[in-house]
Parts: structure tokens; C-alpha cells; sequence
């Protein structure tokens, strides 16, 4: 496997990006925030596979933390993130530093209502602005054929199809499936803040979420599904943020199980100090996928 090149410039990456493409080669884009795992490894694993050349960015991005978040303690390894993502075949890494991405005086950002304004757009208010902007201008930098995220981040990926559709954004955008610990708990960066207690009990998130699924199965009401979760959770000291089965789409609450509707049961929560989101697609019980 190729040593991948390390970017800083962001016309440096286009024209390269550009070029190859001119010579026909399909492009695949991976933005991150570093501090890689298995789940961003297996977003530059599809990509490897669908596309000729893969990029990754390595940013963590300023304008998406609120005042009181973890900007400045999330977690840095560069030289762990290289090493791990020369072994998966990536060709370029894009890792500017702040001012390349912001230069002084910059003022400029993209805003997006709709999926954007509920649940974590309200908790974390400017999150959303600032994840679009960025995202807006890595695709500037590298201007890729196809663009890779995780379905663990659901709210971010309708709000990143938003704008590629609003914006007519020439870029296929791509979900894939959550990446999950033996134990269900989904990988996240932000798992490395949790003590070896918290740790132990962050995996009831999924467990209750399989939970919700075999009783949306079996037909119970929205509420009881919801309250059961809830019941899980804060019996094991977890405080929920949001828990609520929403349409995938629209994220608009969903009030009755209905055989038709797509839906996903998303979650936010709190073990420890530390903030955890997750969700489970239900299956759509019009097709016995149940
Ligand atoms: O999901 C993330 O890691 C970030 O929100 C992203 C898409 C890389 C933008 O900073």
C-alpha cells in the first residue's frame, strides 16, 4: 500500500483533486475530525471500494462546538490517524490547520433550516451551521465524486443532503451503517472520555435501542416504546437529552405505529459527562421485516 501525501493547502488539494479527475479517476471523500476508529476506517473502506482515489480530511472544525463543548480537549493523534490510514489505502490526507479553513476576519457561513432546527440543532445551537460550512468548504478543497458519513450521526447526514440538494452540490452523498463495539455500543470518538464504569454501562444505549425495536415489532404503543427505553436507561444512570421515534426524513415525531411510515428511534444521552448520540432504523413492518 501507498504512503498516503499529506495536504495542507487548500488549491493544492483541488488541483490535484481536479486533475485526476480529468483523467477520469472517481474520487471518494471522507471528512473527519481525526482521531480515527473503526467506524471512520470502514467509511474509507467503502470508498476504497466504489472509487479510484480516496481522500480524508483531518480537521477538528472550531465553528461546530458551542462555547462550553470539547473543542479544545477532543481528542489529536495525527501521527496514529496517518499511520492507520496508510493501511486502508487512502491516497491523500487533507489536514489544514484552522486558518487555511478560517482565514482571519472570516465571517461567512451556510445556514440551514428544517433538518437542521430540531434535536440537536436546538442543543446545540450553531452546531449544524458550522458542520455545513465546513463540510461546504472541504468539498471545495476536494471536490470528490462521492462523500462518506456515518448513518450514527443521522441528523448530520440530512442536514449535509440538504444542502447538496439546495446548493446543487455535484457530490453523491453516501450513509453508511453504524460501526458498533462488541458490545453494541457505537464507536465514537468521544467513547476515549468515558471512565472504565461509564464505559460499562454506555452499551445499555444500544441494548435498550434493540429493545425498542422487538416492542415496536410487537406493537406497542410510541409512548410505552419510549418510556421502556427511558426506564432502561435511568436505571442505569443515564440521562437522556431527546429518546423519541421520529419519521427518518422529516424527523417529525411519530405518534402511532404505522406499518407505512419510515421511521428511526434517535437518542441522545449522558453517561458521565459525556454526551452520546445513537439511533436504530425500525423496520418498516409493511414488508415483515420485523
Ligand atoms: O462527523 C464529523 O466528524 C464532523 O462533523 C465532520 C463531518 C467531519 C465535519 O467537521
Amino acid at each position: 500500500m501507498a504512503t498516503p501525501l499529506v495536504i495542507r493547502d487548500r488549491n493544492v488539494m483541488r488541483k490535484l483533486i481536479l486533475t485526476n479527475r480529468t483523467m477520469g479517476r472517481r474520487i471518494g471523500f471522507v471528512p473527519t475530525m481525526g482521531s480515527l476508529h473503526a467506524g471512520h476506517t470502514s467509511l474509507v473502506d467503502q470508498a476504497v471500494a466504489e472509487c479510484d482515489d480516496v481522500v480524508t480530511s483531518i480537521f477538528v472544525n472550531p465553528s461546530q462546538f458551542g462555547p462550553q463543548e470539547d473543542f479544545e480537549q477532543y481528542p489529536r493523534d495525527f501521527d496514529a490517524d496517518f499511520n492507520l490510514l496508510a493501511q486502508h489505502d487512502v491516497r491523500w490526507i487533507f489536514a489544514p490547520d484552522v486558518h487555511e479553513m478560517y482565514p482571519p476576519g472570516d465571517s461567512t457561513r451556510i445556514e440551514i433550516s428544517g433538518p437542521a432546527e430540531p434535536y440537536e440543532g436546538t442543543l446545540r445551537p450553531g452546531h449544524f451551521s458550522g458542520v455545513a460550512t465546513i463540510v461546504f468548504r472541504l468539498l471545495q478543497a476536494a471536490p470528490s465524486h462521492a462523500v462518506y458519513f456515518g448513518a450514527k450521526d443521522w441528523q448530520q447526514v440530512l442536514v449535509v443532503r440538504k444542502m447538496v440538494h439546495d446548493l446543487k452540490l455535484d457530490v453523491e452523498v453516501v450513509t453508511c451503517p453504524t460501526v458498533r463495539d462488541t458490545d453494541g455500543l457505537a464507536l465514537s470518538s468521544r467513547n476515549t472520555y468515558l471512565s472504565k464504569s461509564e464505559r460499562k454501562r454506555a452499551p445499555t444505549i444500544y441494548a435498550a435501542l434493540e429493545q425498542a425495536e422487538q416492542n415496536w415489532c410487537q406493537g406497542l404503543a410510541i409512548d410505552t416504546i419510549e418510556q421502556k427505553l427511558k426506564d432502561m436507561l435511568s436505571a442505569k444512570e443515564i440521562q437522556i437529552d431527546y429518546a423519541d421515534i421520529v419519521h427518518t426524513e422529516s424527523l417529525k415525531k411519530i405518534s402511532e405505529v404505522s406499518p407505512n411510515t419510515p421511521a428511526i428511534f434517535l437518542i441522545a444521552c449522558r453517561v458521565g459527562s459525556t454526551r452520546l448520540i445513537d439511533n436504530i432504523l425500525l423496520p418498516s413492518q409493511a414488508l415483515s421485516s420485523c
